[in-house]
């Protein structure tokens, strides 16, 4: 029997453990905030962003929104995170991306100081992940760290594929995996023989950004599959970057897309901003 790992369950877990923590630092006068900035009103970043915010209502984190114009200049936004950062009454600052095309996404992820970037996408963050130390890290690769350990799946000696190469999603993935004493490979767009590499793979996590690219003829027998895709099918249903009806049947575990990898990005954002960068 495959086991359909259930993100909504482990990320409604993870929820309680933070609201029981940041009810516990309540309890010694210490509030929890952060600043939500978004610029524009790309729709799906207004979903997320929304989605953020009752996440914080919900455990208890108070949330300050910046809701700015999509006319809004690279020098206004710096300052109001500069601001931000000055701000001792503000504990994580988080830039909704994408960013309107005359704003450059890395200046202003640079501006925001690493000791509130709860996206853990400041460039000494992502530096400390990859030399093991301390800092804060992407949501999206940890909450799927924390999906395999809470379903019972051993990482160490594992060999690990990664499918994409993103920097939110793929690089720190593999820094993660390798953290966990797995065997990482990354595949990318140029990568030769991709499914020979992939049938090797006893964890294949995939965050391409392609609709149901990944059949059956990717997976070896028995792997576990880690779907980071979300998409509208013709049908306008949501699917992932794996084909879940013809993958699911060789795998040992896989993640649905909805209710797998999704409800755990904000649900370690909740973490992130209770617990700090530890
Ligand atoms: N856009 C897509 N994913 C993310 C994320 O995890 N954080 C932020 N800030 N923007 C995103």
């Amino acid at each position: 029997m495959t086991q359909i790992i259930d993100g909504k369950k482990i990320s409604q877990e993870i929820k309680e453990e933070v609201k029981a923590k940041v009810e516990a630092l309540q309890a010694k006068g210490i509030v929890r905030t952060l600043a939500v900035i978004q610029v524009g009103n790309d729709p799906a970043s207004a979903v997320y962003v929304n989605n953020k915010k009752k996440a914080c209502a919900y455990v208890g984190i108070r949330s300050l929104s910046y809701e700015l114009a999509e006319e809004t200049t690279q020098e206004e936004l710096l300052a109001l995170i500069g601001e931000l950062n000055q701000r001792e009454d503000v504990d994580g600052i988080l830039v909704q991306l994408p960013l309107p095309k005359h704003i450059d996404e890395d200046r202003v992820l640079l501006a925001i100081s690493p000791e509130k970037d709860v996206d853990g996408f400041h460039p000494m963050n992502v530096g400390n992940l990859s030399i093991g130390r301390p800092g804060y890290v992407s949501c999206t690769p940890a909450g799927i760290i924390e999906l395999l350990k809470r379903s019972g799946i051993a990482i160490e000696g594992k060999e690990c594929v990664v499918l994409g190469r993103s920097n939110i999603v793929g690089k720190p993935m593999a820094m993660l995996l390798l953290r966990e004493n797995g065997t990482v490979t990354v595949c990318h767009s140029r990568t030769k023989d991709v499914k020979e590499i992939t049938r090797r793979a006893d964890i294949l996590v995939v965050a391409v950004g392609k609709p149901m690219l990944v059949d059956e003829t990717y997976v070896k027998e028995g792997a576990v599959v880690i779907d980071v895709g979300i998409h509208r099918d013709a049908a306008n249903r949501l699917c992932g970057d794996v084909n879940f009806e013809r993958v699911a049947p060789h795998c040992t575990a896989i993640t649905p897309v909805p209710g797998g990898v999704g409800p755990m990005t904000i649900a370690m954002l909740m973490k992130n901003c209770a617990e700090g960068c530890r």
